[in-house]
């Protein structure tokens, strides 16, 4: 049997996408074979289909870093999940998500209740544990602090907006105009942060600071503005450089070294960042399980920006590059609808 999948043969811009036909990949013993029913496209797939990045993959390889299918065959030493079961999971660092078939060593999978929306499902795998890993594991907030989150309209921020209304924070975030109603839906007071500064706008907004700051953005200026937004006692939460759309590659090292300098800044602040997400797994797999069980209760609602055709990658690279959508865009394949 044959299934679907698309490569990125040499790097690029969205054309360098190409689907695929091989024969269906056979799991290993400690593997299981999903049929994919949603792909999350992110941020980072853009960034390594352009740019050879140090521990990513060199051409050819797949995208993708979160799915959510149908296990479809299991390895001799599989005993965790069944055939016909619906599991979500992180693909890790080497991608493979767009693809009608994967396998995925079996700690890596977490069961799905069967009656959610795959492409809901698949919003919070990457997005939501990002977000929770964030929020509770680094910044550590507590009920009542008010929170600073960049790029608030987007699928981390959206999630991270979620997550704090969970556990009742005072919500700023920054967005263009267009989304501002967005991100008031979501209980966060929107600042534009192309037209305000937007320290000055949270000093007028709460007086002295917020108690954390979520940026994703990254670059040196982003980063000491974010500090400086900080009240005595903050943390800055710094996991991801959406800088490097406009401004290049350069803001990676950037970015690593403004981190060093603020650790070092006195003025009783942290400048901190998130852990590896898959490193420790029972950690993995108990925040995951619990973001699911979120979703199912009706707690917390990922906004899918647009669901697209598995086949129609270049498409969904193309509206990310464009930007101006809210949430997350969805690759679904034939087996979702
Ligand atoms: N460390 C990790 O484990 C991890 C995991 C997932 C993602 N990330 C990183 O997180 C970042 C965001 O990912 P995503 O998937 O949420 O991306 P996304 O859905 O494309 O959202 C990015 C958002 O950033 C906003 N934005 C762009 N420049 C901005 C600026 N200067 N100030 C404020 N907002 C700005 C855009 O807002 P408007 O459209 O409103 O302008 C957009 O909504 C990426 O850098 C990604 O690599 C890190």
């Amino acid at each position: 049997m044959k299934h679907r999948r698309v490569v990125v043969g040499r790097r690029g811009g969205p054309d360098v996408l190409q689907v695929v036909e091989e024969d269906l990949p056979r799991p290993r013993a400690d593997e299981v074979r999903v049929k994919i029913l949603a792909a999350g496209v992110s941020a980072y797939d853009l960034m390594i289909r352009s740019h050879r990045l140090p521990g990513t993959p060199r051409p050819p390889f797949t995208l993708g870093v979160d799915v959510v299918g149908v296990v479809d065959e299991v390895g001799a030493e599989v005993s965790t999940v069944a055939t016909g079961q619906t599991v979500a999971a992180l693909t890790g660092f080497d991608g493979g998500g767009y693809a009608e078939f994967i396998c995925l060593p079996a700690a890596a999978l977490v069961p799905v209740p069967p009656e959610l929306d795959p492409a809901e499902a698949v919003c919070v795998v990457a997005n939501y544990l990002t977000a929770h890993t964030a929020m509770h594991a680094t910044a550590a907030v507590r009920s009542g602090e008010r929170i600073l989150i960049h790029g608030v309209a987007g699928g981390v921020g959206s999630a991270l907006a979620e997550l704090g209304r969970e556990a009742g924070l005072e919500i700023y975030g920054t967005a263009s105009r267009h989304n501002h109603e967005f991100v008031s839906s979501l209980g966060a007071t929107p600042i534009d942060y192309r037209t305000e500064d937007f320290v000055e706008r949270i000093r007028d907004l709460t007086g002295d600071g917020v108690d954390a700051v979520f940026d994703p953005i990254g670059g040196a200026r982003q980063m000491w503005r974010s500090y400086r937004a900080l009240r005595k006692g903050g943390r800055l939460v710094w996991f991801g450089v959406a800088a490097t759309k406009h401004k290049g590659l350069r803001v990676i090292p950037a970015s690593l070294l403004t981190l060093g300098l603020l650790k070092l800044a006195p003025g009783g602040k942290q400048a901190l960042t998130t852990p590896d997400l898959q490193k420790d797994n029972a950690r993995y797999r108990a925040t995951l399980a619990l973001l699911l069980d979120l979703l199912a209760a009706g707690k917390i609602k990922p906004l899918v920006a647009e669901r697209i055709p598995l086949v129609e990658a270049i498409r969904a690279h193309e509206l990310l590059e464009r930007g101006g959508y809210a949430g997350k865009v969805v690759l679904v394949t034939d087996a979702a609808r």
